[in-house]
């Protein structure tokens, strides 16, 4: 007997369901079996929008799998100290949408220190924690790596607006960041515009300039500088403006990376050079707030997920990445091993868009 084409692809499908389900109740079975009963979650470093759609998929994924949740505040100085309560199902609701973190964020200097890290270690035993995720950027993934070292079992999960971690194609909260800046810097272009001036508007990024890059293509910007490419202030930014209001133009936008200077600064060396009234504005923390979009929350949501069941599948360790455009994950000292970069092509086709 011969199937046709339908009944194959019905008979897949089934398998297909039939192999998930047995993967689910795996899965439940190894919570069950108690070898991991509780876990921590954190977050570290700036805050990004998604962060607490993140620590709410971490939460509901744990618990629905039967594990404790302890939420630590205010990153791994919390841990340092001990700071943690429980958090259920339940403490996660209504925050999926709301920016920032509600389990608060520290830049930690006592962690950095031998006594500090053994701590922080010694406080993970102290409340049971058979692993913590650790949400934030590339200083908290470091942060995760060093605690793996000293014995504690981590999962690395990528928020940052900075998009910085070289691993991952995405960072949780970059969306969101690019989307409140191209919505100020379109502001800025109008009044730019009819004043006939030159806007120089700062962006985030100490050490890099994916935001300022991204930002710049997004807003038609004439020129954008970056940490990654060092640009030579006559040729790279005085000939360009004078040579665009020759062509034509009737405001020149430049996209400066935080790490490149200051705007203030950038705005009245180009006045004094050009003649051009310039101006400048400072985004700062206003792209740190707000409402994750929509690919933040979703991508957040599925992030923890899947960290949840990579661990409880036996996979320790571990960093969560987005790569051509899947969720996988890979050991916690590969992620870390490799600096993020920002191709020439990237750099050169700003600079034909600007033309
Ligand atoms: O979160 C990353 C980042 O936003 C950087 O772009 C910026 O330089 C830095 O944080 C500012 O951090 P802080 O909150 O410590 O001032």
């Amino acid at each position: 007997m011969s199937l046709n084409k339908k009944e194959v692809c019905q008979i897949e499908e089934s398998a297909a369901e039939d192999l998930e389900a047995k993967r689910l109740k795996d899965l439940h079975e190894l919570a069950q079996e108690k070898k991991i009963r509780r876990v921590g979650v954190l977050t570290s470093g700036g805050d990004a929008p998604g962060m607490n759609g993140l620590i709410r998929s971490v939460t509901r994924a744990s618990t629905y799998y039967g594990l404790e949740v302890m939420g630590i505040r205010r990153g791994y100085h919390g841990l340092w100290k001990g700071d943690m309560s429980l958090l259920t199902a339940r403490d996660v609701s209504d925050t999926l949408q709301r920016g920032g973190t509600f389990l608060m964020t520290a830049r930690s200097e006592t962690f950095t220190t031998e006594e500090g890290l053994k701590r922080a270690a010694a406080m993970a035993d102290v409340f049971n924690l058979d692993a913590i995720f650790c949400l934030g950027g590339d200083g908290t993934w470091r942060g995760a790596q060093t605690l793996t070292d000293a014995g504690v079992c981590t999962m690395a999960l990528p928020a940052t607006i900075d998009n910085d971690i070289a691993a991952s194609d995405y960072c949780i909260g970059y969306d969101t960041a690019m989307n409140t800046a191209i919505e100020c810097v379109d502001k800025l272009r109008d009044t730019a515009s009819s004043h006939e001036r030159c806007s120089v508007v700062e962006v985030m990024g100490r050490h890099n300039g994916y935001l300022a890059m991204t930002v710049g293509i997004a807003t038609g910007a004439e020129i954008i500088l970056i940490p990654e490419h060092p640009a030579d202030f006559m040729d790279d930014v005085v000939s360009k403006i004078l040579s665009a209001r020759n062509r034509g133009k009737r405001h020149y936008i430049v996209i400066d990376a935080e790490g490149v200077g200051d705007a203030a600064e950038i705005a009245r060396h180009i006045e004094e050079t050009t003649g051009i009234e310039s101006r400048a504005s400072t985004l700062g923390y206003v792209q740190r707030g707000g409402n994750p979009s929509l690919r933040d929350r979703y991508l957040a949501s599925m992030m923890g997920v899947y960290a949840v069941e990579a661990l409880l599948s036996g996979r320790k360790n571990r960093a969560i990445i987005l790569r051509g455009g899947e969720i996988c994950d890979i050991d916690i000292h590969e992620a870390n091993a490799s600096k993020k970069s920002i191709s020439e092509s990237i750099y050169k086709k700003a600079e034909i868009l600007a033309f």
